[in-house]
Protein backbone atom coordinates (compact mmCIF):
# COMPACT_ATOMS: atom_id res chain seq x y z
CA UNK A 1 0.00 0.00 0.00
CA UNK A 2 2.76 2.21 0.89
CA UNK A 3 4.17 2.14 -2.50
CA UNK A 4 0.64 2.59 -4.21
CA UNK A 5 0.83 6.12 -2.04
CA UNK A 6 3.92 7.39 -2.68
CA UNK A 7 3.55 6.30 -6.39
CA UNK A 8 0.16 8.28 -6.43
CA UNK A 9 2.22 11.24 -4.80
CA UNK A 10 4.69 11.37 -7.21
CA UNK A 11 2.04 11.20 -10.14
CA UNK A 12 0.46 13.78 -8.80
CA UNK A 13 3.16 15.80 -8.55
CA UNK A 14 4.54 15.43 -11.66
CA UNK A 15 0.68 16.03 -13.35
CA UNK A 16 0.13 19.27 -11.69
CA UNK A 17 3.99 20.42 -12.75
CA UNK A 18 3.05 20.25 -16.22
CA UNK A 19 -0.15 22.50 -15.40
CA UNK A 20 1.74 26.64 -16.52
CA UNK A 21 -0.36 29.51 -16.06
CA UNK A 22 -3.78 28.75 -15.85
CA UNK A 23 -6.22 29.09 -12.47
CA UNK A 24 -7.61 26.96 -10.48
CA UNK A 25 -11.54 28.66 -12.06
CA UNK A 26 -10.33 27.01 -15.34
CA UNK A 27 -9.75 23.37 -13.67
CA UNK A 28 -13.36 24.14 -11.94
CA UNK A 29 -15.27 25.06 -14.83
CA UNK A 30 -13.97 21.97 -17.06
CA UNK A 31 -14.26 19.40 -14.19
CA UNK A 32 -17.90 20.49 -13.75
CA UNK A 33 -18.13 20.87 -17.76
CA UNK A 34 -18.09 16.92 -17.82
CA UNK A 35 -21.09 15.09 -18.93
CA UNK A 36 -22.36 13.32 -15.63
CA UNK A 37 -21.45 9.42 -16.37
CA UNK A 38 -22.26 6.71 -14.10
CA UNK A 39 -18.64 5.32 -13.20
CA UNK A 40 -20.14 1.60 -13.58
CA UNK A 41 -20.78 2.93 -17.45
CA UNK A 42 -17.97 2.46 -19.98
CA UNK A 43 -17.43 5.98 -21.25
CA UNK A 44 -18.42 5.29 -25.31
CA UNK A 45 -21.02 6.83 -26.76
CA UNK A 46 -22.04 3.39 -29.18
CA UNK A 47 -21.63 0.61 -26.49
CA UNK A 48 -21.05 -1.68 -29.61
CA UNK A 49 -17.51 0.32 -29.58
CA UNK A 50 -15.12 -2.24 -27.78
CA UNK A 51 -13.09 0.09 -25.37
CA UNK A 52 -9.12 -0.67 -25.92
CA UNK A 53 -6.93 -0.43 -22.74
CA UNK A 54 -3.74 -0.68 -22.96
CA UNK A 55 -1.61 -1.70 -20.58
CA UNK A 56 2.42 -1.55 -19.63
CA UNK A 57 3.83 -3.70 -16.77
CA UNK A 58 6.92 -1.78 -14.20
CA UNK A 59 8.02 -4.30 -12.20
CA UNK A 60 9.34 -2.19 -9.30
CA UNK A 61 10.81 -5.58 -6.66
CA UNK A 62 10.95 -8.58 -6.35
CA UNK A 63 10.55 -9.35 -2.25
CA UNK A 64 10.67 -12.60 -1.88
CA UNK A 65 10.13 -16.20 -3.29
CA UNK A 66 9.09 -18.95 -0.80
CA UNK A 67 9.43 -21.31 -2.86
CA UNK A 68 7.91 -23.79 -0.46
CA UNK A 69 4.26 -22.08 -0.85
CA UNK A 70 5.09 -21.33 -3.97
CA UNK A 71 4.79 -17.54 -3.85
CA UNK A 72 5.82 -14.63 -5.59
CA UNK A 73 5.67 -11.39 -3.36
CA UNK A 74 6.66 -8.23 -5.88
CA UNK A 75 5.25 -4.36 -6.09
CA UNK A 76 4.52 -2.95 -10.10
CA UNK A 77 2.02 -1.08 -11.51
CA UNK A 78 0.65 -0.56 -14.44
CA UNK A 79 0.43 2.59 -17.11
CA UNK A 80 -3.24 1.93 -18.65
CA UNK A 81 -4.31 3.78 -21.30
CA UNK A 82 -8.17 3.76 -22.95
CA UNK A 83 -10.23 6.42 -24.81
CA UNK A 84 -12.90 8.53 -22.24
CA UNK A 85 -15.21 9.65 -25.16
CA UNK A 86 -17.05 11.95 -23.21
CA UNK A 87 -14.30 13.90 -21.50
CA UNK A 88 -12.82 15.58 -24.08
CA UNK A 89 -12.22 19.16 -24.65
CA UNK A 90 -10.60 22.14 -26.47
CA UNK A 91 -7.80 23.46 -24.11
CA UNK A 92 -8.10 26.85 -25.94
CA UNK A 93 -11.95 27.00 -23.98
CA UNK A 94 -10.28 26.72 -20.51
CA UNK A 95 -7.53 28.73 -20.34
CA UNK A 96 -4.72 26.30 -21.85
CA UNK A 97 -5.93 22.92 -19.60
CA UNK A 98 -3.61 20.64 -21.43
CA UNK A 99 -4.01 17.58 -18.06
CA UNK A 100 -6.39 17.59 -15.47
CA UNK A 101 -7.00 14.88 -12.64
CA UNK A 102 -10.71 13.95 -12.04
CA UNK A 103 -11.45 12.43 -8.45
CA UNK A 104 -10.72 8.95 -9.95
CA UNK A 105 -14.04 7.01 -7.99
CA UNK A 106 -16.17 9.11 -10.03
CA UNK A 107 -14.31 7.36 -13.95
CA UNK A 108 -15.04 4.21 -15.38
CA UNK A 109 -11.90 2.19 -14.75
CA UNK A 110 -10.99 -1.13 -15.67
CA UNK A 111 -10.94 -3.71 -13.22
CA UNK A 112 -7.38 -4.87 -13.76
CA UNK A 113 -7.38 -7.98 -12.11
CA UNK A 114 -4.38 -10.74 -11.69
CA UNK A 115 -5.71 -14.26 -12.15
CA UNK A 116 -2.88 -16.04 -10.58
CA UNK A 117 -3.02 -13.81 -7.18
CA UNK A 118 -2.28 -15.56 -3.76
CA UNK A 119 -4.10 -12.57 -1.87
CA UNK A 120 -7.49 -11.46 -2.47
CA UNK A 121 -9.10 -11.33 -5.59
CA UNK A 122 -9.80 -8.08 -6.79
CA UNK A 123 -8.93 -5.33 -9.06
CA UNK A 124 -5.89 -3.38 -8.77
CA UNK A 125 -5.78 0.08 -7.94
CA UNK A 126 -7.13 2.32 -4.72
CA UNK A 127 -9.58 4.75 -5.53
CA UNK A 128 -6.94 7.54 -4.51
CA UNK A 129 -4.68 6.81 -7.62
CA UNK A 130 -4.98 9.25 -10.04
CA UNK A 131 -6.16 9.75 -13.25
CA UNK A 132 -5.07 11.50 -15.85
CA UNK A 133 -7.43 12.82 -19.01
CA UNK A 134 -5.91 14.33 -21.58
CA UNK A 135 -7.85 17.33 -24.36
CA UNK A 136 -8.60 14.15 -26.74
CA UNK A 137 -10.31 11.83 -23.79
CA UNK A 138 -7.04 9.58 -23.54
CA UNK A 139 -7.29 8.86 -19.61
CA UNK A 140 -4.05 7.47 -18.34
CA UNK A 141 -4.27 5.32 -14.92
CA UNK A 142 -1.08 3.78 -12.84
CA UNK A 143 -2.45 1.13 -10.68
CA UNK A 144 0.31 -0.30 -8.47
CA UNK A 145 0.46 -2.38 -5.53
CA UNK A 146 1.66 -5.28 -3.59
CA UNK A 147 0.99 -8.28 -5.81
CA UNK A 148 1.43 -12.18 -4.22
CA UNK A 149 1.75 -14.78 -7.48
CA UNK A 150 1.07 -17.96 -7.70
CA UNK A 151 4.34 -19.34 -9.16
CA UNK A 152 5.03 -23.26 -9.91
CA UNK A 153 8.43 -23.79 -8.56
CA UNK A 154 10.90 -26.80 -9.93
CA UNK A 155 13.32 -27.30 -7.84
CA UNK A 156 15.01 -30.17 -9.21
CA UNK A 157 18.44 -28.63 -10.12
CA UNK A 158 18.29 -26.50 -6.48
CA UNK A 159 20.58 -24.78 -5.59
CA UNK A 160 21.52 -24.23 -9.39
CA UNK A 161 17.69 -23.46 -9.97
CA UNK A 162 15.82 -21.35 -12.50
CA UNK A 163 12.37 -20.07 -11.72
CA UNK A 164 9.72 -18.62 -14.68
CA UNK A 165 7.42 -17.05 -12.99
CA UNK A 166 4.05 -14.74 -14.62
CA UNK A 167 1.32 -12.49 -14.10
CA UNK A 168 -1.71 -12.60 -15.70
CA UNK A 169 -4.09 -10.10 -16.13
CA UNK A 170 -7.49 -9.68 -16.94
CA UNK A 171 -10.54 -6.92 -17.19
CA UNK A 172 -12.81 -8.33 -14.43
CA UNK A 173 -16.37 -9.05 -15.49
CA UNK A 174 -15.69 -8.09 -19.52
CA UNK A 175 -14.93 -9.93 -22.58
CA UNK A 176 -13.57 -9.41 -25.55
CA UNK A 177 -16.54 -7.89 -27.36
CA UNK A 178 -16.67 -4.74 -24.52
CA UNK A 179 -13.10 -4.16 -23.42
CA UNK A 180 -9.61 -5.32 -25.42
CA UNK A 181 -6.69 -5.54 -23.18
CA UNK A 182 -3.57 -5.04 -25.63
CA UNK A 183 -0.18 -5.29 -24.62
CA UNK A 184 1.94 -2.62 -25.49
CA UNK A 185 5.47 -4.14 -24.91
CA UNK A 186 6.97 -7.32 -25.63
CA UNK A 187 8.75 -6.96 -22.05
CA UNK A 188 8.10 -5.72 -18.24
CA UNK A 189 9.71 -2.65 -18.24
CA UNK A 190 12.50 -2.33 -15.08
CA UNK A 191 13.33 1.56 -15.52
CA UNK A 192 12.32 1.46 -11.48
CA UNK A 193 13.34 -2.10 -10.57
CA UNK A 194 15.72 -2.94 -7.64
CA UNK A 195 17.43 -5.78 -7.89
CA UNK A 196 17.46 -9.35 -5.36
CA UNK A 197 20.26 -9.97 -3.05
CA UNK A 198 18.72 -13.94 -3.58
CA UNK A 199 16.90 -14.17 -7.51
CA UNK A 200 18.61 -12.30 -10.57
CA UNK A 201 16.71 -11.46 -13.13
CA UNK A 202 17.63 -13.11 -16.19
CA UNK A 203 14.93 -11.93 -19.03
CA UNK A 204 11.37 -10.28 -19.31
CA UNK A 205 8.37 -11.08 -21.66
CA UNK A 206 5.14 -10.09 -22.37
CA UNK A 207 2.47 -10.95 -24.60
CA UNK A 208 -0.98 -10.51 -25.32
CA UNK A 209 -3.46 -13.97 -25.46
CA UNK A 210 -7.35 -14.84 -25.63
CA UNK A 211 -8.91 -17.64 -23.09
CA UNK A 212 -12.25 -19.03 -23.67
CA UNK A 213 -13.07 -21.87 -21.07
CA UNK A 214 -16.85 -21.52 -19.91
CA UNK A 215 -16.54 -17.97 -20.30
CA UNK A 216 -16.85 -15.43 -22.91
CA UNK A 217 -13.50 -15.15 -25.28
CA UNK A 218 -11.39 -12.83 -22.17
CA UNK A 219 -8.44 -11.12 -23.59
CA UNK A 220 -5.20 -11.68 -21.05
CA UNK A 221 -2.00 -9.70 -20.79
CA UNK A 222 0.69 -12.22 -19.66
CA UNK A 223 4.07 -10.82 -18.48
CA UNK A 224 6.44 -13.27 -17.38
CA UNK A 225 9.80 -13.13 -15.71
CA UNK A 226 13.05 -15.45 -15.41
CA UNK A 227 14.91 -15.53 -12.38
CA UNK A 228 18.28 -17.08 -11.37
CA UNK A 229 18.62 -18.55 -8.22
CA UNK A 230 22.22 -16.78 -7.27
CA UNK A 231 23.98 -19.84 -5.85
CA UNK A 232 26.77 -19.02 -4.77
CA UNK A 233 26.09 -18.96 -0.81
CA UNK A 234 24.11 -22.38 -1.10
CA UNK A 235 26.93 -23.90 -2.69
CA UNK A 236 29.41 -23.24 -0.25
CA UNK A 237 27.02 -23.58 2.60
CA UNK A 238 25.20 -27.17 1.54
CA UNK A 239 27.19 -28.53 -1.12
CA UNK A 240 30.60 -28.45 -0.71
CA UNK A 241 30.11 -29.29 3.12
CA UNK A 242 28.01 -32.63 2.31
CA UNK A 243 30.46 -33.08 -0.45
CA UNK A 244 33.44 -33.09 1.85
CA UNK A 245 31.60 -35.33 4.90
CA UNK A 246 30.80 -37.90 2.12
CA UNK A 247 34.77 -38.44 1.23
CA UNK A 248 35.82 -37.87 4.81
CA UNK A 249 33.30 -41.11 5.49
CA UNK A 250 34.95 -43.26 2.85
CA UNK A 251 38.07 -43.06 4.99
CA UNK A 252 36.50 -45.19 7.84
CA UNK A 253 37.80 -48.18 6.30
CA UNK A 254 41.94 -46.99 6.17
CA UNK A 255 41.71 -46.71 10.14
CA UNK A 256 43.20 -49.84 11.43
CA UNK A 257 41.14 -52.24 13.13
CA UNK A 258 43.54 -52.58 16.20
CA UNK A 259 42.89 -48.74 17.15
CA UNK A 260 39.51 -49.52 18.54
CA UNK A 261 38.27 -45.82 16.91
CA UNK A 262 36.38 -47.20 13.89
CA UNK A 263 33.10 -47.79 14.82
CA UNK A 264 33.18 -44.37 17.15
CA UNK A 265 34.49 -42.55 14.00
CA UNK A 266 31.76 -44.38 11.65
CA UNK A 267 29.23 -43.49 13.99
CA UNK A 268 30.05 -39.56 14.26
CA UNK A 269 30.04 -39.11 10.61
CA UNK A 270 26.66 -41.17 10.24
CA UNK A 271 25.17 -38.98 13.23
CA UNK A 272 26.67 -35.84 11.51
CA UNK A 273 25.15 -36.61 8.32
CA UNK A 274 22.19 -36.68 9.80
CA UNK A 275 22.01 -33.23 11.83
CA UNK A 276 23.35 -32.01 8.92
CA UNK A 277 20.69 -33.34 6.79
CA UNK A 278 18.52 -32.10 8.88
CA UNK A 279 19.54 -28.44 8.65
CA UNK A 280 19.72 -28.77 4.99
CA UNK A 281 16.40 -29.96 3.97
CA UNK A 282 14.70 -27.57 6.50
CA UNK A 283 16.24 -24.78 3.71
CA UNK A 284 15.44 -27.07 0.68
CA UNK A 285 12.08 -26.03 -0.75
CA UNK A 286 9.71 -29.20 -0.07
CA UNK A 287 7.91 -29.70 -2.83
CA UNK A 288 6.48 -32.93 -3.74
CA UNK A 289 5.70 -32.25 -7.14
CA UNK A 290 9.79 -32.54 -8.25
CA UNK A 291 12.56 -33.71 -5.70
CA UNK A 292 15.96 -32.08 -5.74
CA UNK A 293 18.38 -34.05 -6.92
CA UNK A 294 20.66 -32.46 -4.36
CA UNK A 295 18.43 -34.33 -1.37
CA UNK A 296 18.39 -37.33 -3.39
CA UNK A 297 22.35 -37.32 -3.42
CA UNK A 298 22.04 -36.63 0.61
CA UNK A 299 19.69 -39.67 1.56
CA UNK A 300 21.70 -41.79 -0.43
CA UNK A 301 25.09 -40.77 1.13
CA UNK A 302 23.05 -41.06 4.54
CA UNK A 303 21.98 -44.68 3.79
CA UNK A 304 25.74 -45.09 2.33
CA UNK A 305 27.20 -43.80 5.40
CA UNK A 306 24.50 -46.17 7.03
CA UNK A 307 26.14 -49.32 5.52
CA UNK A 308 29.53 -48.08 6.08
CA UNK A 309 28.59 -48.64 10.16
CA UNK A 310 27.35 -52.21 9.67
CA UNK A 311 30.42 -52.59 6.95
CA UNK A 312 32.73 -51.84 10.00
CA UNK A 313 31.11 -54.02 12.30
CA UNK A 314 31.29 -57.01 9.77
CA UNK A 315 35.31 -56.51 9.48
CA UNK A 316 35.84 -55.52 12.90
CA UNK A 317 34.17 -58.92 13.83
CA UNK A 318 36.56 -60.86 11.25
CA UNK A 319 39.84 -58.89 12.49
CA UNK A 320 38.93 -60.20 16.23
CA UNK A 321 37.81 -63.82 15.43
CA UNK A 322 39.71 -66.47 16.81
CA UNK A 323 41.95 -68.30 14.06
CA UNK A 324 42.44 -72.04 15.96
CA UNK A 325 38.70 -72.37 16.88
CA UNK A 326 37.08 -71.13 13.71
CA UNK A 327 39.39 -71.46 10.80
CA UNK A 328 38.90 -69.32 7.99
CA UNK A 329 36.41 -71.58 5.58
CA UNK A 330 38.24 -72.21 2.32
CA UNK A 331 35.72 -70.44 0.25
CA UNK A 332 36.06 -67.42 2.36
CA UNK A 333 40.08 -68.21 1.80
CA UNK A 334 39.53 -68.19 -2.12
CA UNK A 335 37.12 -65.39 -2.44
CA UNK A 336 39.56 -63.13 -0.37
CA UNK A 337 42.75 -64.53 -2.80
CA UNK A 338 40.83 -63.71 -5.98
CA UNK A 339 39.72 -60.56 -4.26
CA UNK A 340 43.72 -59.47 -3.76
CA UNK A 341 44.93 -60.55 -6.89
CA UNK A 342 41.91 -58.96 -9.11
CA UNK A 343 41.91 -55.81 -7.19
CA UNK A 344 45.90 -55.60 -6.66
CA UNK A 345 44.78 -55.55 -2.73
CA UNK A 346 47.60 -57.69 -1.55
CA UNK A 347 50.10 -56.45 0.78
CA UNK A 348 51.60 -60.09 0.89
CA UNK A 349 52.77 -60.79 -2.51
CA UNK A 350 55.75 -59.34 -4.17
CA UNK A 351 54.91 -55.94 -5.56
CA UNK A 352 56.57 -56.25 -9.05
CA UNK A 353 57.67 -52.75 -10.56
CA UNK A 354 56.36 -50.89 -7.97
CA UNK A 355 59.36 -50.28 -5.35
CA UNK A 356 60.62 -46.87 -6.29
CA UNK A 357 63.74 -46.03 -5.13
CA UNK A 358 64.20 -43.17 -3.23
CA UNK A 359 66.74 -40.21 -3.64
CA UNK A 360 67.15 -39.89 0.07
CA UNK A 361 68.05 -43.92 -0.13
CA UNK A 362 70.77 -43.50 -2.77
CA UNK A 363 72.21 -40.15 -1.30
CA UNK A 364 72.59 -41.45 1.56
CA UNK A 365 74.28 -44.53 0.19
CA UNK A 366 76.34 -42.65 -1.79
CA UNK A 367 77.51 -40.10 1.13
CA UNK A 368 80.81 -40.85 1.70
CA UNK A 369 80.41 -39.37 5.28
CA UNK A 370 78.01 -42.28 6.33
CA UNK A 371 79.96 -44.74 3.40
CA UNK A 372 83.58 -44.29 3.94
CA UNK A 373 84.07 -46.85 1.05
CA UNK A 374 82.91 -44.55 -1.66
CA UNK A 375 84.37 -41.63 -2.35
CA UNK A 376 84.67 -41.99 -6.10
CA UNK A 377 83.36 -37.91 -6.91
CA UNK A 378 81.74 -39.53 -9.82
CA UNK A 379 79.00 -41.21 -7.73
CA UNK A 380 78.24 -37.75 -6.00
CA UNK A 381 76.97 -36.51 -8.92
CA UNK A 382 72.77 -38.05 -8.90
CA UNK A 383 70.68 -37.01 -11.37
CA UNK A 384 66.85 -38.97 -11.72
CA UNK A 385 67.00 -41.57 -14.25
CA UNK A 386 70.40 -42.69 -13.53
CA UNK A 387 69.98 -43.19 -10.08
CA UNK A 388 69.21 -47.06 -10.87
CA UNK A 389 72.42 -47.29 -13.07
CA UNK A 390 74.84 -45.81 -10.76
CA UNK A 391 72.96 -47.98 -8.15
CA UNK A 392 74.30 -50.93 -9.78
CA UNK A 393 77.51 -49.26 -10.40
CA UNK A 394 77.45 -48.93 -6.30
CA UNK A 395 76.80 -52.75 -5.97
CA UNK A 396 79.08 -53.97 -8.41
CA UNK A 397 81.99 -50.99 -6.50
CA UNK A 398 81.37 -52.66 -3.36
CA UNK A 399 81.45 -55.82 -4.46
CA UNK A 400 84.87 -55.26 -5.91
CA UNK A 401 85.97 -53.29 -3.43
CA UNK A 402 84.67 -56.15 -0.81
CA UNK A 403 85.40 -52.79 1.68
CA UNK A 404 82.93 -51.71 4.72
CA UNK A 405 79.82 -51.58 3.23
CA UNK A 406 77.92 -53.79 5.70
CA UNK A 407 76.45 -56.66 4.31
CA UNK A 408 72.85 -55.75 5.41
CA UNK A 409 73.42 -51.96 3.58
CA UNK A 410 74.29 -54.41 0.59
CA UNK A 411 71.68 -56.45 0.30
CA UNK A 412 69.20 -53.76 0.90
CA UNK A 413 70.70 -51.70 -2.12
CA UNK A 414 70.62 -54.94 -4.15
CA UNK A 415 66.76 -55.59 -3.59
CA UNK A 416 65.78 -52.14 -4.14
CA UNK A 417 67.85 -52.26 -7.61
CA UNK A 418 66.49 -55.56 -8.09
CA UNK A 419 62.86 -54.73 -7.61
CA UNK A 420 62.88 -51.79 -9.52
CA UNK A 421 64.30 -53.43 -12.64
CA UNK A 422 61.83 -55.55 -12.26
CA UNK A 423 63.79 -58.63 -11.26
CA UNK A 424 61.33 -61.25 -10.84
CA UNK A 425 63.84 -64.15 -10.15
CA UNK A 426 64.64 -63.32 -6.46
CA UNK A 427 63.95 -66.94 -4.95
CA UNK A 428 63.86 -65.35 -0.87
CA UNK A 429 60.53 -63.16 -2.30
CA UNK A 430 58.58 -65.84 -4.17
CA UNK A 431 59.04 -67.93 -1.50
CA UNK A 432 57.95 -65.43 0.85
CA UNK A 433 55.09 -64.76 -1.19
CA UNK A 434 53.87 -68.09 -1.53
CA UNK A 435 54.48 -68.68 2.32
CA UNK A 436 51.95 -65.47 2.68
CA UNK A 437 49.56 -66.87 0.24
CA UNK A 438 48.88 -70.09 1.97
CA UNK A 439 48.79 -68.41 5.49
CA UNK A 440 44.66 -67.11 5.89
CA UNK A 441 44.01 -65.30 8.85
CA UNK A 442 41.23 -63.44 10.14
CA UNK A 443 43.10 -59.94 10.25
CA UNK A 444 44.04 -60.26 6.49
CA UNK A 445 40.23 -61.29 5.65
CA UNK A 446 39.43 -58.35 7.74
CA UNK A 447 42.44 -56.40 6.07
CA UNK A 448 41.46 -56.93 2.67
CA UNK A 449 37.80 -56.11 2.82
CA UNK A 450 38.66 -52.92 3.95
CA UNK A 451 40.79 -52.31 1.16
CA UNK A 452 37.73 -53.37 -1.03
CA UNK A 453 34.87 -51.24 0.60
CA UNK A 454 37.32 -48.36 0.64
CA UNK A 455 38.22 -48.16 -3.07
CA UNK A 456 34.43 -49.02 -4.26
CA UNK A 457 32.76 -46.99 -2.02
CA UNK A 458 35.43 -43.89 -2.51
CA UNK A 459 34.93 -44.48 -6.18
CA UNK A 460 31.22 -44.82 -5.56
CA UNK A 461 30.95 -41.29 -3.94
CA UNK A 462 33.54 -39.92 -6.60
CA UNK A 463 31.00 -41.04 -9.63
CA UNK A 464 27.81 -40.23 -7.73
CA UNK A 465 28.98 -36.52 -6.94
CA UNK A 466 30.34 -35.83 -10.39
CA UNK A 467 27.75 -37.11 -11.48
CA UNK A 468 25.35 -34.65 -9.51
CA UNK A 469 27.31 -31.81 -10.17
CA UNK A 470 27.62 -32.51 -13.81
CA UNK A 471 24.09 -33.04 -14.41
CA UNK A 472 23.26 -29.79 -12.62
CA UNK A 473 25.59 -27.50 -14.51
CA UNK A 474 24.05 -29.05 -17.52
CA UNK A 475 20.95 -28.54 -17.15
CA UNK A 476 21.90 -25.01 -15.72
CA UNK A 477 23.49 -23.65 -18.85
CA UNK A 478 21.10 -25.47 -21.03
CA UNK A 479 18.06 -23.57 -18.91
CA UNK A 480 20.15 -20.26 -19.22
CA UNK A 481 20.12 -20.55 -22.80
CA UNK A 482 16.65 -21.57 -23.68
CA UNK A 483 15.66 -19.31 -20.73
CA UNK A 484 17.05 -16.53 -23.08
CA UNK A 485 14.99 -16.95 -25.73
C1 LIG B 1 -22.97 1.62 -33.26
O1 LIG B 1 -21.94 0.96 -34.01
C2 LIG B 1 -22.37 -0.11 -34.78
C3 LIG B 1 -21.19 -0.76 -35.43
O2 LIG B 1 -20.02 -0.20 -35.01
C4 LIG B 1 -23.35 0.37 -35.82
O3 LIG B 1 -23.84 -0.70 -36.54
C5 LIG B 1 -24.50 1.06 -35.10
O4 LIG B 1 -25.36 1.63 -36.07
C6 LIG B 1 -23.97 2.14 -34.22
N1 LIG B 1 -25.11 2.72 -33.48
C7 LIG B 1 -25.32 4.02 -33.39
C8 LIG B 1 -26.48 4.45 -32.57
O5 LIG B 1 -24.57 4.82 -33.93
C1 LIG C 1 -3.09 1.74 -27.73
O1 LIG C 1 -1.96 1.31 -28.47
C2 LIG C 1 -2.15 1.38 -29.87
C3 LIG C 1 -0.92 0.81 -30.52
O2 LIG C 1 0.11 0.67 -29.64
C4 LIG C 1 -2.36 2.82 -30.28
O3 LIG C 1 -2.59 2.89 -31.67
C5 LIG C 1 -3.59 3.36 -29.55
O4 LIG C 1 -3.76 4.72 -29.81
C6 LIG C 1 -3.43 3.19 -28.05
N1 LIG C 1 -4.65 3.56 -27.40
C7 LIG C 1 -4.70 4.36 -26.37
C8 LIG C 1 -6.03 4.68 -25.80
O5 LIG C 1 -3.67 4.81 -25.87
C1 LIG D 1 -9.63 -24.92 -21.58
O1 LIG D 1 -9.13 -25.64 -20.47
C2 LIG D 1 -8.40 -26.80 -20.81
C3 LIG D 1 -7.96 -27.46 -19.54
O2 LIG D 1 -8.96 -27.42 -18.61
C4 LIG D 1 -7.22 -26.47 -21.70
O3 LIG D 1 -6.53 -27.63 -22.08
C5 LIG D 1 -7.68 -25.72 -22.91
O4 LIG D 1 -6.57 -25.30 -23.64
C6 LIG D 1 -8.49 -24.51 -22.51
N1 LIG D 1 -9.01 -23.87 -23.69
C7 LIG D 1 -8.68 -22.65 -24.04
C8 LIG D 1 -9.27 -22.14 -25.28
O5 LIG D 1 -7.92 -21.98 -23.37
Amino acid sequence: MAVSVWLASVLLALGLSLVESQTGEDFTKLLSDFPNIDSRVRPVKNYSTVSVVNVSFHLMAILGFDTITQKLSSTGWLQATWSNEYTTWNPDHYGGVRSVSPNPATMWRPKLTLKNTMADLKPMGEDYINLELLPDGTTIWYPGDLLETFCRVDVTYFPFDIQICRWEMFVWGEGLDTVDLQVTTTDIILDTYVGNGEWQLMATQAWRDVRKNSTKPTPYANYEVTLRRRPTLLALTIMLPITVLAFVNVFVFTIPSESGERLSYSITVLLSFGVFMGFVLGSMPSSTENIPIMALNLAGLLVLSAIYVLLCIMSLRFFHRDHHKYPVPSVLKSFVVILETVFCLDQYLPKKNRVKVRQADVSELLDPACNPALVSPALVDIRKGRIVRRMQLVVSNADAMKSDVSDVMKSDVMGKAGAELGDEDDPDKREEASKAKDEMSWPRVSRTLDRLFFRFFGFLVLASNVTMFAVIIFNFRETIRSGLR
